[in-house]
């Protein structure tokens, strides 16, 4: 017997009256209710009403081979029905371990060691302790702040709020709340967008250089970590940044004694087109957080990587106070574990990032009839990312907030089979990996008509 409704006008009304959505102006649902999804299906979320709607944004940008994968479903299964849970304190598993064997070949060679949590929040804020403990047991005891980008998003835990950006609406009011962080700009990278204008480029991106240079000196010797996204400020409103600025950001951090950490929540299983973005930047970080799509999508699993190095650092006797004290209920949970290595293995046996270049090129070619509208400015892509700005027409700007132009958008989009979620005037589509090429161009001809 169920505590609910059989109808789902009354679920939704019950979901007004006692439940609370992330980043959701409640208000707004009493008259726009939440959606109810019943299924997901390869690319598709199945809807209560009966609507077949095509994931545009993986799901959160998690979702890496589709929903419902029978090889990610079945290895939840044998792994629930083996060992659900156990803590990680104290003990270890098969999962925890074979992850760690599979991924490691696959990253830099320097990322030796493994911290396991359970979500990009939690990846990141690992990153800053660890970052910030081994910089004060070396005795660099005057790094107590961190670098970070502006425009940057690394979660909404406290940790991770404050090395995002400070100056917007998300991060503004707990301000007082948060960690100490120096702010570096760097400059979009035009030559990802398909019109380009590269007047002044070499001179713009010399410049960037310059201003990385002498943020490093005037903050150099008080960072303990400069964190950054690579080659994608997701939700900073998908900015791709040059990977040239990023390799500058390195070498600073090494004159600086700074630590380099490397957010690739969002941008790593290849959501850039490379398994990593890194891969594309030739950069080696000191660490590197993973989440998102590290389990393809299905469960919450995080990992912290880190150099031997580092680890050097936490090494001692109890009674010397080096330990890492951080942990997580689901720290290395088995399932999700078991879940990462099977999202892994078709990484190995199938042609998913082939197929995901295939799909990008489709994403690509039918993005550039979407840049001839009016409303379109500045269309770019990266791999099977593809993004541009919504302006008025009229005047060239965005429309007022207010207005709520993406979030009608949004709405609209799903009347007619498609899940898009702009950020501001930012529309981007980044579906699943294994979405099929012609179902990319359909979904993007929907979005022509709409703004049309
Ligand atoms: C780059 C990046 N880092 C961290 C996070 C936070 O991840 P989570 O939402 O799992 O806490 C996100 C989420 O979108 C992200 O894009």
């Amino acid at each position: 017997m169920s505590f609910l409704s059989p109808e789902w006008p009354e679920r939704v009304a019950f979901d007004r009256a006692h439940v609370w959505h992330p980043f959701t102006q409640e208000k707004e649902l009493m008259a726009d209710p939440p959606v109810p999804v019943v299924g997901a299906e390869g690319c598709d979320y199945l809807l209560a009403d009966g609507r077949r709607v095509l994931d545009g944004i993986s799901s959160w940008w998690c979702n890496v081979h589709g929903h419902g994968h029978p090889r990610l479903v079945g290895a939840l299964e044998r792994q629930a029905g083996r060992l659900d849970h156990v803590m990680f304190a104290g003990f270890t598993h098969e999962p925890a371990l074979e992850l760690v064997a599979r991924l490691r070949p696959r990253l830099p060679a320097n990322l030796t060691r493994a911290f396991y949590s359970d979500n990009g929040s939690t990846a990141v804020e690992v990153a800053l302790k660890m970052a910030f403990q081994a910089q004060m047991q070396k005795g660099e005891r005057q790094r107590a702040r961190f670098g970070a980008l502006r425009e940057g998003y690394h979660g909404d835990t406290l940790g991770a709020l404050g090395v995002g950006e400070l100056e917007n609406w998300l991060t503004g009011l707990f301000r007082p709340l948060l960690l100490a962080c120096d702010r570096l700009a760097v400059p979009e990278d035009p030559r990802r967008e398909l019109n380009p204008d590269l007047t002044d480029w070499p001179e713009k991106l010399e410049q960037a250089r310059a201003e990385i240079s002498a943020f490093f000196e005037s903050h150099g010797e008080t960072l303990a970590a400069f964190i950054a996204e690579p080659l994608v400020q997701g939700a900073g409103g998908m900015r791709f940044w040059p990977p040239e600025l990023l390799q500058e950001i390195r070498t600073q951090c090494d004159q600086h004694g700074v630590y380099l950490i490397l957010d690739e929540v969002m941008s790593g299983f290849g959501r850039t087109g490379s398994f990593l973005a890194l891969e594309q930047c030739n950069v080696v970080p000191d660490f590197l957080c993973l989440s998102k799509g590290l389990t393809g999508g299905l469960l919450p699993l995080s990992m912290t990587w880190t150099t031997e190095a580092v680890y050097q650092c936490f090494w001692g006797e109890v009674s010397e106070g080096k330990t890492f004290f951080h942990g997580h209920t689901f720290t290395a949970n088995p399932m999700a574990c078991a879940v990462a290595i099977a999202s892994l293995s078709l990484f190995d046996e199938e042609p998913v990032l082939a197929r995901a270049q295939q799909m990008a090129v489709a994403l690509q070619t039918a993005w550039q009839d979407l840049a001839e509208l009016p409303c379109i400015r500045r269309a770019r892509t990266l791999g099977p990312i593809v993004a541009c700005q919504i302006v008025d027409p009229a005047t060239g700007k965005p429309h007022a907030a207010e207005l709520r132009h993406g979030w009608k958008l949004h709405r609209r989009a799903l009347d007619h089979g498609l899940l898009v979620r702009p950020m501001g005037d930012c529309l981007y589509m980044m579906p699943p990996l294994a979405t099929p090429p012609e179902r990319a161009q359909q979904a993007v001809a929907t979005l022509i008509e709409l703004l049309s």
